[in-house]
């Protein structure tokens, strides 16, 4: 059946690449998207020739079917019935008209890391997966570069800086460029120029009716782009700005602690990095509460990431006086901003870039300073919860994200749909598990928000504010994006203006 469909494509157009697949005989074929889908005849045929030379259409039983839907993250995941690839920008907004046509669902894949549970809700229909979009060229004045849809961050990492230019992206190579970004994104550099979305001077979308646009700041749409942009099209190429490379010389050092020290951990990082927030913009640090076999402790450990900027030995005046709290193990190296991946473990090569079958929820929370008493009884629940070599969420991460943010707050709160520029810090439950079924989900599901509320408590607060790409997918579009009222009814009147029938509603919908 497949051969007879796929025959005569792979025949009539040399300019289309077609992966025939190799075994034919499971139920889980493209036939059970066409046979959901209410008009009749649908089949990639009709949109194949339509296609750039070197688009491609992975149809299940491939291998690269199977490569390409593969998640990071297994908990409700999306599950497309058929994967194309653009070649070029305009493929995307072929395969989105041909979608719209039959109505059949789509969704955008590019670094593929991302976890919210609101994604389960794409059950059959079109994967759109952009990585071979991936350009990146740099404009003659240096000052800004375009850049593909697909590009990922170890991309953005290296051509700009290889060219002595630097810009925002995220830290995780792997990682796409737009994924974080739509939703404001987080980098190293955000303290000296904002965040990710902030450095945007134009974009080529495809608009959910198929409409191909180029927006910028004058377009009532690029407010809404800028933090909740997975709601509104797909991106397929940005122009951003790039800087000058002002320092070539980079350092960390690692330092471990035991679990008895973390009132004066989270003193220290209080005053002497997070300083009342007055952060300085060359100076990051992380914390991540994990089991290490390589510590002799019980429990977990402590881990601290100092990072700093323009020095080949992280600042005494930062790194001492974590010494003095008495760590396990202090580990200084240094080289320059493109080991940075490396050191804290979120290389190409490393574990978070690998997929490992496994649910990887994380429970966020945005704070402004540590409330060292929640730390405490986050860490008591934590520990106890992960601990022993059996532990089915063994390798879980508590993680703790202090980037510098002074100029992500130089940009006033209403300016974006990003809507916590005053946050600080990012926390964060990562629970790492091989899944066992529905009851353990929940149970998972049970312990992440009880350690989030524990943060959550410690700010005084009742409200929650949460960083939308690591949202869990239950917070609600309130702790997704703000809480204000007209926030929420500008972004409810965007989503009825330019997605009214929620064709970009699979990721963190705003209605
Ligand atoms: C290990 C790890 C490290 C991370 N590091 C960072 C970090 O340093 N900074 C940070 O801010 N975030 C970080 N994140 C969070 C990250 O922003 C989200 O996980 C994000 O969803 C990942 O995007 P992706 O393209 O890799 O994933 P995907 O699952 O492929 O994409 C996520 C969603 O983004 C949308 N999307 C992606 N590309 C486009 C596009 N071109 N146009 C329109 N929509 C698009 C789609 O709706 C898609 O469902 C990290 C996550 C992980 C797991
Ligand atoms: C981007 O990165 C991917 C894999 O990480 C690589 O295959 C591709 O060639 C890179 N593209 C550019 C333009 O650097
Ligand atoms: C996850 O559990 C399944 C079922 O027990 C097992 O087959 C699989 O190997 C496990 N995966 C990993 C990475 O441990
Ligand atoms: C810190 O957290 C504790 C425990 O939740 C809470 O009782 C206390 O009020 C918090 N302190 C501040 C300054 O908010």
């Amino acid at each position: 059946m497949f051969a007879r469909v796929l025959a005569p494509l792979a025949v009539a157009s040399s300019f289309f690449t077609c992966v025939v697949p190799t075994v034919s005989a499971t139920p889980t074929s493209p036939f059970d998207l066409f046979s959901r889908t209410p008009a009749a005849g649908i089949d990639v045929k009709s949109l194949a020739p339509y296609l750039s030379a070197t688009a491609k259409i992975y149809l299940p039983d491939t291998k690269e079917f199977a490569t390409y839907t593969t998640r990071w993250s297994n908990l409700q995941a999306p599950t497309p019935s058929i994967v194309i690839a653009p070649g070029t920008e305009k493929d995307v907004q072929k395969i989105v008209k041909f979608a719209n046509d039959r109505n059949i669902p789509f969704l955008t894949y590019n670094g593929h890391h991302g976890t919210l549970t609101t994604l389960g809700k794409m059950d059959y229909g079109i994967e759109i997966y952009l990585p071979q979009l991936n350009s990146i060229s740099i404009a003659k004045d240096g000052k800004s570069a375009t850049i593909g849809g697909g590009a990922n961050v170890k991309n953005l990492t290296d051509t700009p800086w290889d060219a002595g230019k630097q810009t925002v992206t995220g830290c995780c190579e792997c990682v796409s460029y737009l994924g974080p970004a739509l939703g404001g994104g987080h980098g190293w550099f955000q303290g000296h120029y904002g965040l990710i979305t902030d450095q945007f001077l134009s974009m080529n979308i495809v608009l959910a009716n198929g409409d191909f646009r180029t927006i910028d700041s004058k377009s009532d749409l690029w407010w809404g782009m800028q933090g909740a942009g997975h709601n509104f099209g797909v991106v397929t190429s940005v122009t951003t700005k790039v800087y000058d490379i002002e320092h070539y010389d980079w350092a960390i050092e690692t330092i471990v602690f035991s679990g008895d020290k973390i009132e004066q951990v989270y003193e220290a990082a209080n005053k002497y990095i997070l300083q009342g927030g007055k952060q300085s913009a060359d100076i990051h640090d992380w914390t991540y509460w994990q089991n290490d076999a390589r510590y002799d402790t019980e429990g977990p450990v402590i881990i601290i990431y100092i990072v700093q900027e323009g020095v080949t030995t992280v600042d005494a005046k930062y790194t001492a006086p974590f010494h003095d709290i008495g760590p396990l193990a202090a580990t200084p190296q240094s080289g320059t901003y493109k080991d940075l991946a490396k050191w804290t473990g979120i290389a190409l090569e490393s574990p978070p870039c690998q997929d490992f079958g496994f649910n990887n929820p994380r429970f966020p929370i945005y704070i402004k300073s540590y409330n060292v008493t929640a730390q405490r009884k986050a860490w008591d629940l934590y520990s106890s919860a992960v601990a022993e070599a059996d532990n089915p969420y063994y390798n879980s991460i508590f993680m703790f994200e202090d980037y510098a943010s002074g100029a992500v707050r130089d940009r006033s709160s209403d300016a974006s749909a990003f809507g916590f520029r005053d946050a600080h810090t990012l926390a964060a439950p990562l629970i790492i598990y091989n899944s066992t079924g529905q009851a353990q989900d929940e149970a998972v599901k049970e312990l992440g928000t009880q350690l989030r509320e524990i943060i959550r408590e410690g700010t005084g607060s009742s409200e929650l504010h949460t960083y939308v790409n690591y949202a869990y997918g239950d917070e609600g579009p309130g702790a997704w994006y703000g809480h204000e009222d007209w926030r929420q009814k500008k972004l409810k009147a965007l989503k009825r203006k330019y997605d009214p029938k929620g064709k970009f509603s699979f990721y963190a919908p705003i209605a």
